[in-house]
């Protein structure tokens, strides 16, 4: 079945199906596939061929694979910025059919205001939902000293380096505590220190929230961190290559878990089908 795009703006417009029957799952892939024609005459680009999985409410699933296999397009799918062409995608049980609300989207460009200052852009998603200005200023506070930008609170993107425009980005998502998070290689610009800080502390905020995580890497290593079970991407078009479960006990440290025996185990299982995509034909275009 074809999902259109309807939504009329950015922030929380809803798509307008009846209450399904409670389901397990917060997201169903099913036989989802994306075709892009970009002009007349010009050859279809297939992304995304008969995708399916589910993720489990409150699962944290990472989706690895090689460059161009649609991963970002999986994301784009769920947030329903981009219809599918073929299957469906479908969220709590609802087919998207437009821009999905309580979904949180760190793309892979930061995507900040460039005429707000830091706070201004963490405020933002607070200010559209009006929450009440003492608890906006408390939620702000909070995530910009979780990310690390006290001192650059009222700097504009511009005068920020790219891994503090990456951090700026994940607060404004997570300052608004969507309870579906996606999340497009957020931590790929970072600095390996910086990069460990903030997967330990994606790891607390989910082991707290339990919230139900996408997350895009090409890192073997970070997927294996902080995942349940991976999804491993065939080359373009994307298919689902295989679905391991991570079975390294939590809580985790981000810090010393490569030094488990079953990391390292996990990893070149994982490897070996990521090094077999790569090695047919190259990365994809
Ligand atoms: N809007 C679009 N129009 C036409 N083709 C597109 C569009 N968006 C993506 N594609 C194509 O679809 C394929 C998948 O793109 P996508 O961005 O999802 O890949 P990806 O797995 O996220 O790659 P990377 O790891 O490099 O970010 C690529 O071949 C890309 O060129
Ligand atoms: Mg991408």
């Amino acid at each position: 079945m074809q999902s259109h795009h309807e939504g009329p703006g950015p922030e929380g417009s809803a798509t307008t199906v009846k209450d399904p029957a409670p389901v397990d799952h917060a997201v169903r892939f099913d036989k989802v596939s994306l075709m892009f024609r970009s002009r007349r005459n010009s050859t279809p680009v297939e992304a995304l061929h008969e995708v399916t999985f589910d993720v489990r409410e409150r699962e944290f699933c990472a989706i690895v694979g090689p460059s161009g296999c649609g991963k970002s397009t999986l994301l784009n799918l769920v947030a329903g910025l981009t219809p599918a062409t073929g299957g469906q995608v479908t969220v709590h049980g609802r087919p998207v059919t437009g821009l999905v609300p309580d979904i949180g989207y760190v793309t892979q460009d930061s995507n900040l205001l460039p005429w707000l200052t830091v706070d201004e852009n963490i405020r933002l998603p607070l200010q559209i939902r009006r929450t009440p200005a003492e608890e906006q200023d408390r939620l702000v506070d909070q995530w910009i000293t979780l990310v690390g930008l006290d001192q650059f609170r009222t700097s504009y993107p511009h005068q920020l380096s790219g891994g503090m425009q990456k951090r700026c980005s994940i607060a404004r998502t997570l300052v608004y505590d969507p309870p579906i998070l996606l999340m497009d290689e957020p931590f790929g610009a970072l600095d390996a220190m910086t990069k460990a800080v903030m997967q330990g502390t994606l790891l607390d905020i989910w082991d707290q929230h339990q919230k139900t995580v996408l997350f895009v890497t090409h890192d073997l290593s970070e997927a294996l961190t902080l995942a349940d079970r991976v999804i491993v991407m065939s080359r373009r078009p994307g298919r689902v290559k295989a679905a391991e479960p991570v079975g390294i006990p939590r809580p985790r440290d981000a810090f010393h878990i490569s030094e488990l025996r079953e990391f390292a185990e996990q990893h070149r299982v994982l490897w070996d089908m990521f090094a077999a995509e790569i090695s047919m034909g190259g990365l994809s275009k």
